[in-house]
C-alpha cells in the first residue's frame, strides 16, 4: 500500500481553530429521529384492515366500512340462490402476513348448514379472484409424511350462531371438510358468504353473518422504530423510503420456523421447529433457502439486533452437509434440493456473519464444514483443463436456470468464497488454508479470464461456445476481483448497454433457443444487488444509483407497493403471475448497498473491531445519515456537500474500542480533519483517496 502523508503547515493545527469551528460539528449521535417517519411496520402485532374497497362490494352488506372503523357490526345476508353473493374486500393498506382473525357477534341458518364465509387472499389486486393467489395447498400433497392439500384454493369457515372468534389456523374444521390453509402474505382478502358443494352439511352458502371486526395477528418480526438497530436517511426520499422497504420485507420473512405454515413439500424439519429463520418469502415458500441469505442476512443485520434468524439457517444446512461436502440450499425435499451454487453462499455469508456479528465462535464451530465444502466438494467439481468449476447435470442453481458445465457464474462466485474462506481461515489461526485457497483463487480467477472472456463483447460469456452474456457472472467476476481496471469497466458497460430496461437491468442479453423464452427481459433484484455493489465498488456510482431508481422505482410504483417482488418479467409485470412472491427478503438488496456505499461504512474486521468509512454517493445526492449497528455500539455518520465544488464534509462517530478509516476523494486533499479534542489529523493519499485512520470513541469530521 504506497503513499504519503499530508502535511499541514504549522500555523494551522491547533485547537483555536478547532474551536472557532466547532459549531460546524454536526453531532451525528444526537438523537435524531427523523427516519422514523419511513418505518412501515405495523404498531403493534394486532393489525387493522385499511380500506373497505367499494367496488367489489356486491350482495347485501350493511356497515361493510365498520370493519376499517368499528363502532358496529357488518352484517352479510344472502337468502337464496337468487340473491348475489355477499362480498367485501378488505385493503390491509400494505402487504401483511400472519393469521386472519374475525370475531363474529352471531350467525342465522336459512337453510341447512351453517352459513359459510370463504376466504380469498391476494399481494396485488390484479391477482385477487375467486382463490387466493397462492394458498399452502397449492404445493401440498406430494410425497409421503408431507402435509396434505386440505384446500383448492380458498379458505372456509363455518359461522356459529353464537359469538365467537375464528383464527385461521391450518386444518379442518370438520374431518376434511371446511378447511383452511392457515398462514397468508397478502395485502388484500376478499371475503364472500359462500360455501363449497363439498362442505354440505356443515356450511351452506345462505343464511346472515354479523361480524364484530377482522384483524390480522401479525407473524413476522415486528419491526417497530424502537426496535431499530440501525437507520439510513438520504436527500432523495425514495431511496430512503426503499431502504426503510427492504427492512419491512425482510422483516415479513422473519418468522419462528413452524411445521404448519411453511413450504409443505418436505421441509418440515425437527432441527429448525420453534427457531428463528429468515424465509425466502412471506406467502411462499417460506423456507429458509442458502443463497437467499447473501442479500436478506445483511438487511437483517443492518436493521434489527436478531443474528440467530440467519445463524441458525447456517448452523442447521451445516449440520446437514452430505459426506461428499456438500451442502443442501433448504430443509425443502429432506434437505435435498439439487443446488450447485448454494454451498458457495454458505461460505460467502459465514464471511458476512463474522464480520457483522462478530462472532468467532460460529467460524470456530463450522471451520470443518468449511473445509470440506471447499476441499472435498468444490475441488471434486472442478475442470482439470480450465480451473473451472462445472455444474454436474441433475444440479441447479438459484434460478434453475438451464446452463450444466462451467458458467462464469459458478466459477466467480467460487473465487470471491475462496477469499473470503482465506479470510476466515486466518482468523482461526489456519494460514496454510488461507494460502491455498488464494493461491486457488488465482489460478480460477486466471481460468475464467482465458476461457470465459468475450473480446467482442468485452464481457464474460455465460459459458463458453454459447452467445449469452449474463448479469451474475459478469457482476460477481468483479465483485471477485477476477475483473479489474479496464476489464471491470468494459463489463459493466456492457451489461448496461445490452440489459438495460425500464424496470432494471435483465439478468441475461439474451435468452431463446439457448435458455428460455423471457431470460433478456426478466429482472432479478436479487442478482442487481451484485452488479449494483459492483458498481458502486468502481467508481460507477451514478449508474449503480440509476440501476436501483429503475428496479426499486418499477416495483415500488405497483402494486402492492412497499415490498419487493421475488423476480420481474417483461413490462416490469410480476414474472411468474400469481405464483410470484411480493415480499421476498432476497431482493432487499438496497437496503445494504445505501448503508454500505452511499453511506459508506464497512467492516474490515469482525464485529467491525476495525472499519472504514467511504462514502461514495452519486453526483446528484446532497447528503446522508445514519447508523450502522456494531457489537461495540453504534457507528454514526453523516454527510453533506458543500461549496461549488460539492466536496463531502464528513462526520463519524465511531464506537470506543474500534478503529478504522475515513476516505475521501483525493480531491479533497486540501480539506482539514479534526477529532472533536481538537487534535488536527494527517491522511495519507492511497490510490486517489485520502485515507484518515481514526479511533472511536470521539467525533471526526473532514471539511
Ligand atoms: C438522547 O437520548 C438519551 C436517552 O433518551 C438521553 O439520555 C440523551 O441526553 C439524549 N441526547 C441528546 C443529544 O439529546
Ligand atoms: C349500527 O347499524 C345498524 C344497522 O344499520 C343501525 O341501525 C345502527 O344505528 C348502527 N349503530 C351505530 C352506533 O352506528
Ligand atoms: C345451523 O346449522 C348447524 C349445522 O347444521 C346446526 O348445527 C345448528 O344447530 C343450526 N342452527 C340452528 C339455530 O338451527
Ligand atoms: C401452528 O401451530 C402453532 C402451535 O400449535 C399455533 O400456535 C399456530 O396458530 C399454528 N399456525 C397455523 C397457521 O395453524
Ligand atoms: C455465536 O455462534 C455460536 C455457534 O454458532 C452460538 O452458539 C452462539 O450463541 C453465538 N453467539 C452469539 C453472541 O450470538
Ligand atoms: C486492458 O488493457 C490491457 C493493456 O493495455 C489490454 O491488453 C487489454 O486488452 C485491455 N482489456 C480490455 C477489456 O479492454
Ligand atoms: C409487454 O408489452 C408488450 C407491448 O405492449 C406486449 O406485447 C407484451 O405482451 C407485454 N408482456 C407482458 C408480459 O406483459
Ligand atoms: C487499527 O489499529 C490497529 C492497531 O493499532 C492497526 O494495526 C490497524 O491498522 C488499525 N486499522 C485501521 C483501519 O486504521
Amino acid at each position: 500500500m504506497g503513499g504519503r502523508f499530508l502535511k499541514w503547515p504549522l500555523w494551522l493545527y491547533g485547537a483555536a481553530l478547532y474551536h472557532a469551528s466547532s459549531n460546524q460539528f454536526a453531532n451525528a449521535q444526537a438523537n435524531d429521529t427523523s427516519w422514523q417517519k419511513y418505518v412501515r411496520a405495523p404498531a403493534s402485532n394486532i393489525v387493522k384492515p385499511k380500506a373497505i374497497l367499494d367496488e367489489y362490494t356486491s350482495g347485501q352488506v350493511v356497515n361493510a366500512e365498520s370493519l376499517v372503523t368499528g363502532g358496529n357490526t357488518t352484517v352479510l345476508t344472502r337468502q337464496g340462490a337468487d340473491a348475489a353473493v355477499p362480498t367485501v374486500v378488505l385493503d390491509f393498506g400494505q402487504n401483511v402476513v400472519g393469521l386472519l382473525e374475525i370475531n363474529f357477534a352471531s350467525s342465522t341458518n336459512v337453510s341447512d348448514g351453517f352459513p359459510g364465509l370463504k376466504l380469498s387472499f391476494s399481494e396485488s389486486l390484479e391477482f385477487l379472484t375467486d382463490r387466493s393467489d397462492f394458498t399452502r395447498s397449492d404445493n401440498a400433497g406430494q410425497g409421503s409424511g408431507n402435509p396434505p392439500k386440505i384446500t383448492s384454493g380458498t379458505d372456509q369457515i363455518a359461522v356459529k350462531n353464537e359469538p365467537f372468534t375464528w383464527l385461521n389456523q391450518w386444518g379442518c374444521e370438520f374431518g376434511s371438510q371446511v378447511c383452511s390453509d392457515g398462514l397468508h402474505g397478502f395485502r388484500y382478502v376478499k371475503i364472500e358468504l359462500d360455501a363449497l358443494p363439498d362442505d354440505a352439511p356443515y356450511t351452506s352458502s345462505y343464511g346472515e353473518v354479523a361480524v364484530n371486526s377482522v384483524s390480522l395477528q401479525w407473524s413476522g418480526y415486528l419491526g417497530t422504530p424502537d426496535s431499530y438497530t440501525g437507520w439510513f436517511e438520504c436527500s432523495d426520499e425514495d431511496l430512503t423510503q426503499w431502504w426503510f422497504d427492504g427492512a419491512y420485507t425482510t422483516e415479513m420473512c422473519t418468522d419462528v420456523f413452524h411445521d404448519n405454515d411453511t413450504e409443505p413439500r418436505g421441509a418440515a424439519s425437527a432441527s429448525l421447529l420453534g427457531k428463528w429463520v429468515l424465509h425466502d418469502g412471506a406467502k411462499r415458500d417460506r423456507d429458509p433457502y442458502m443463497g437467499d441469505l447473501a442479500v436478506a442476512a445483511l438487511t437483517s443485520y443492518l436493521t434489527h439486533d436478531i443474528p440467530e434468524a440467519a445463524r441458525n439457517v447456517m448452523e442447521d444446512l451445516a449440520q446437514h452437509q452430505r459426506d461428499d461436502g456438500w451442502i443442501p440450499p433448504a430443509s425443502i425435499n429432506n434437505y435435498a434440493l439439487p443446488l450447485f451454487d448454494y454451498p458457495l453462499w454458505w461460505v460467502a455469508c459465514s464471511w458476512d456473519h463474522v464480520m457483522y456479528t462478530g462472532n468467532l465462535s460460529y467460524i470456530s464451530a463450522y471451520y470443518p464444514t468449511l473445509l470440506s465444502v471447499l476441499d472435498t466438494y468444490y475441488a471434486a467439481h472442478t475442470d482439470a483443463a480450465t480451473s473451472l468449476l462445472a455444474r454436474p447435470s441433475g444440479y441447479g442453481d438459484y434460478a434453475f436456470i438451464p446452463r450444466d458445465g462451467s458458467a462464469a457464474y459458478y466459477s466467480a462466485l467460487y473465487v470471491l468464497a475462496l477469499h473470503r474462506a482465506a479470510d476466515l481461515a486466518d482468523l482461526v489461526s489456519a494460514p496454510s488454508d488461507a494460502a491455498r485457497w488464494r493461491d486457488r483463487a488465482a489460478t480460477i480467477s486466471a481460468g475464467v479470464l482465458a476461457n470465459l472472456w468475450d473480446a467482442d463483447a468485452g464481457a464474460f460469456f455465460d459459458r463458453a461456445g454459447y452467445s449469452a452474456h449474463a448479469q451474475d457472472g459478469n457482476s460477481l467476476a468483479v465483485l471477485a476481483g477476477i475483473a479489474t481496471g479496464n476489464y471491470s469497466a468494459s463489463a459493466l458497460a456492457y451489461l448496461e448497454a445490452a440489459t438495460a430496461r425500464p424496470y432494471g437491468h435483465a439478468f441475461y442479453d439474451a435468452g431463446g433457443e439457448e435458455l428460455g423464452v423471457g431470460y433478456s427481459d426478466r429482472a432479478y433484484p436479487f442478482v442487481t444487488y451484485f452488479e449494483a455493489a459492483a458498481r458502486f465498488g468502481s467508481g460507477l456510482a451514478d449508474s449503480a444509483v440509476a440501476l436501483l431508481r429503475s428496479t426499486y422505482g418499477n416495483m415500488a410504483a405497483g402494486d402492492p407497493g412497499v415490498t419487493m417482488w421475488e423476480g420481474v418479467g417483461a413490462n416490469g409485470s410480476k414474472y411468474e403471475g400469481a405464483f410470484t412472491s411480493l415480499a421476498h427478503a432476497w431482493s432487499t438488496g438496497v437496503t445494504p448497498l445505501l448503508t454500505t456505499y452511499v453511506l459508506g461504512v464497512r467492516p474490515l474486521k469482525p464485529g467491525f473491531r476495525e472499519w472504514t468509512v467511504e462514502p461514495l454517493p452519486s453526483a446528484d445526492l446532497t447528503w446522508a445519515k445514519g447508523e450502522v449497528p456494531t457489537p461495540y455500539g453504534p457507528l454514526a455518520v453523516q454527510w453533506e456537500r458543500s461549496g461549488d465544488d460539492g466536496h463531502l464534509v464528513l462526520t463519524v462517530v465511531p464506537p470506543p474500542g474500534t478503529n478504522g478509516t475515513m476516505v475521501v476523494p483525493v480531491s479533497q486533499e486540501s480539506l482539514s480533519a479534526w477529532a472533536d479534542d481538537g487534535t488536527r489529523l494527517d491522511g495519507e493519499v492511497v490510490d486517489g483517496s485520502v485515507v484518515f485512520r481514526i479511533e472511536g470513541g470521539r467525533e471526526y469530521i473532514v471539511r
